[in-house]
């Protein structure tokens, strides 16, 4: 317990370091604009504290006649939780890139599915790789969800499961039509104040984190599979 808290503590005076890092960053004449990557960093550690104490709450809350011994549905859950952290750090890029706008349509972009820059430019510095990217993976983590709830939704005699197995589907669902509203409507964007494109940004990035919350839930219920 002891442990868990000096952990939660040092997670957060890191979290900190960081957040001063990228304001350090922006303190002079020439950009005043915090590196893309520095915002990624400052937010997949957000991330980290909160899965941490949501974690911390979750071992206190749920005791162990809960947990569901299924290591096939364990490791489909784990699988998805990595790829989701792949595609929060390309939504950190988006925002940090200001990328939006560069793309504002939907399904194509900017008329391609397949960008010539895939084949030639970085995929950390372009901003339409950055697009060709968040998209793909919002795709397949919408499969893989779909998979995983039907496979979730053959398990019978798990209450927490049964209950709340429909969160990721809809949150993922939710995530995915924010994000395409929020892409299209980027051209009207409000310079030094808050606009649609705004608060459906913050929207997005809202339900990501309820989206990694729900995925680590599940992944706490499947937590005794490996004793099987
Ligand atoms: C427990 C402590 C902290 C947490 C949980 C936290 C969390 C966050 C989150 C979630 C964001 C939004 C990131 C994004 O839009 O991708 C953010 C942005 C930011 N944070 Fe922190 N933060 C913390 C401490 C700090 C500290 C101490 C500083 C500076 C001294 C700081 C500086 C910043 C800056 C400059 C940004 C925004 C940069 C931008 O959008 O241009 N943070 N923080
Ligand atoms: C599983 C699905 C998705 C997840 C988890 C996700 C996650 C995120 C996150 C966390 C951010 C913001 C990060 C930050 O502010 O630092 C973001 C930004 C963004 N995402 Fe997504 N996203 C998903 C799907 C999509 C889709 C399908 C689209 C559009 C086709 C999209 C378009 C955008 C845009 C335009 C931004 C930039 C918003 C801004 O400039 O503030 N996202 N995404």
């Amino acid at each position: 317990m002891i442990s868990k808290l000096v952990a939660l503590f040092l997670l957060g005076a890191a979290q900190g370091l960081i957040g001063w890092i990228m304001v350090k960053s922006g303190l002079n004449d020439d950009n005043l604009y915090v590196s893309h990557i520095r915002l990624a960093i400052h937010f997949i550690s957000a991330l980290v504290l909160i899965g941490f104490t949501l974690w911390f709450a979750l071992s206190l809350l749920i005791d162990e006649t809960h947990y569901i011994f299924n290591n096939s549905l364990k490791w489909l859950t784990a699988g998805i939780i990595l790829i989701l952290f792949a595609q929060l750090t390309y939504g950190a890029f988006m925002a940090g890139m200001k990328a939006a706008t560069v793309a504002p349509t939907w399904p194509s972009i900017n008329g391609d599915y397949f960008p010539e820059s895939i084949w030639k430019q970085s995929f950390l510095y372009n901003s339409i790789n950055i697009h060709f990217v968040h998209r793909m993976l919002a795709y397949i983590i919408l499969i893989l969800i779909g998979i995983w709830f039907v496979k979730a939704s053959s398990i019978k005699d798990y209450p927490l499961l049964s209950k709340y197995r429909f969160l990721p589907v809809l949150l993922v669902a939710v995530q995915i039509v924010l994000g395409i509203f929020c892409l299209v409507t980027a051209t009207m964007q409000v310079r030094n104040g808050f606009g649609v494109f705004e608060y459906l940004a913050q929207a997005h990035q809202l339900v990501a984190m309820f989206l990694l919350m729900s995925m680590l839930f599940m992944l706490f219920l499947f937590k005794g599979g490996s004793k099987v």
